[in-house]
């Protein structure tokens, strides 16, 4: 069989470029980190002597307050979720209390939420930017509202000031999911360093990774030593003496969210290069929303005008009339991205998260002497019915839940996925595709 071979629009032949991420930075600080014969995370290990989580800390602690100009503390926790679970924990936020959510993101945003035993609740997305804003958390925002997870989803900063005036005012903390955002930017700061708490996650995919990881960056010593606690079975490894403080060795709860030295060392030889790799991330995302916005009908994911998204992925919608054709746009689009090995699909997952068995049924836990767990109890529910006597029924609810702005999103976007190997004219592959079949 031929092979046919995707060309340029200079004829010239285009291949997949290589991704390569790990070098002898990685590999001489895994070795170092060997070399211990020890991989606690507290105790300092190998010749000379490291503790890797310090190094690490320090170094995440650093680098965004010299780039945010503000001093933050970081907390290395397992994964982006085990971040999220963590900043939860560690503001504590109460059970039965309403957490905001979107509702297209990665699941890993909203189920630590109901494993603290809160309530998600599903606010809208902008048309425009998919994001959640001040406006759309306001209208689904009630006075048992503790918490919102903001997602700056596919890399693009949400518009963090008038939600940080819309919680302040009432009484809401702000967790920013920066999982997808790191190396983007907002007003000049890092993603991830206006709420009160930013979570990031190092698994695989990410802009840097340390194989799987995460870390949570907030501002007070008692923030800092609330989610340390709450990461590490609130063993108090800072050494707070007083049996009185909170902070002292189990006068609070926690799970074991620990990263070991191979993650840390991972994470020291990654961070230095983050600001190259979401600059090589951004050129390319760039450059799709350049030419995309050009093609009739096409409009891709608008990012804040003072915002730099550091695009984990480029999105865009199809206006309403050419919607029908998204499957023939994904089949030209597929054909383009093998050539250059990037990835496409649909919407970023197939449905809105209330939409998906879980949320639908409620099967968050198994409960005991439920037959074929029907009408599953939900602890969250209980609790919050019992602090909360008035709360309406649709809370609970999730086939209720009905985020138009998001549906379309889900019905009419597509995404493309790149690595920090590509460059602009990859992306223009994949434009000249989606032009070409948009134009018969
Ligand atoms: C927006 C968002 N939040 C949270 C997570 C969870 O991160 P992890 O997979 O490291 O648990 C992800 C992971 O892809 C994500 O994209």
């Amino acid at each position: 069989m031929s092979r046919t071979t995707t060309r340029d629009q200079k004829g010239q032949p285009v291949t997949a470029p290589e991704r390569r991420r790990f070098d002898s930075a990685e590999r001489q600080l895994l070795d170092a980190a060997l070399a211990g014969q020890e991989l606690w995370p507290y105790t300092s290990s190998g010749d000379p002597k490291r503790n890797f989580w310090n190094e690490a800390r320090e170094a995440l602690e650093n680098y965004y307050s010299d780039t945010s100009g503000e001093r933050l503390r970081a907390v290395p926790a397992g994964s982006g979720t085990a971040a999220i679970h963590v900043a939860l924990g560690g503001l504590q936020i109460p059970a039965g209390t309403e957490v905001i959510v979107p509702p297209i993101t990665d699941m890993g945003t909203v189920m630590p939420v109901i494993f603290q035993n809160a309530i998600p609740v599903f606010a809208d997305l902008d048309p425009n930017t998919g994001l959640l804003t001040a406006e759309t958390i306001a209208r689904v925002a009630t006075s048992r509202t503790s918490a919102v997870i903001v997602v700056h989803l596919g890399g693009s900063p949400a518009d963090m000031d008038p939600i940080l005036d819309f919680c302040r005012q009432h009484n809401i903390k702000v967790i920013e999911d920066a999982a997808q955002a790191q190396g983007a930017s907002y007003k000049g700061r890092p993603a991830g360093t206006r709420g009160d708490a930013g979570c990031f996650s190092l698994n695989s995919q990410k802009h840097i990774t340390c194989g799987e990881g995460g870390f949570v960056l907030v501002r007070s010593e008692d923030d800092f030593l609330r989610c340390l606690n709450f990461s590490d079975k609130h063993r108090n490894r800072t050494g707070v003496t007083d049996p009185n403080s909170e902070h002292y060795i189990y006068n609070g709860s926690g799970v074991n969210y620990r990263m070991s030295d191979l993650e840390f060392a991972m994470l020291l030889a990654q961070l230095p290069k983050l600001a190259k790799v979401a600059a090589r991330f951004t050129a390319v995302g760039q450059r799709l929303d350049e030419r995309l916005s050009k093609i009739p009908g096409v409009r891709p994911q608008q990012h804040h005008g003072k915002a730099i998204s550091s695009y984990f992925f480029q999105m865009f919608r199809l206006e309403p009339d050419l919607v029908a054709r998204r499957e023939d746009v994904l089949k030209a689009m597929r054909a383009a991205a093998t050539s250059v090995g990037m990835g496409v699909g649909k919407s970023y997952g197939d449905e809105t998260l209330y939409r998906t068995g879980v949320f639908r049924n409620r099967n968050f836990f198994d409960t005991f002497g439920q037959p074929n767990n029907e009408s599953p109890i939900w602890p969250a529910e209980l609790v919050a019915r019992q602090i909360f006597p008035d709360i309406p029924e649709t809370v609970f609810d999730y086939k209720q839940t009905h985020c138009p702005e998001a549906e379309r999103w889900i019905e009419s976007s597509l995404q493309i996925v790149f690595h920090d190997g590509h460059e602009p004219h990859h992306a223009d592959i994949l434009a000249d595709a989606i032009e070409t079949v948009l134009s018969i």
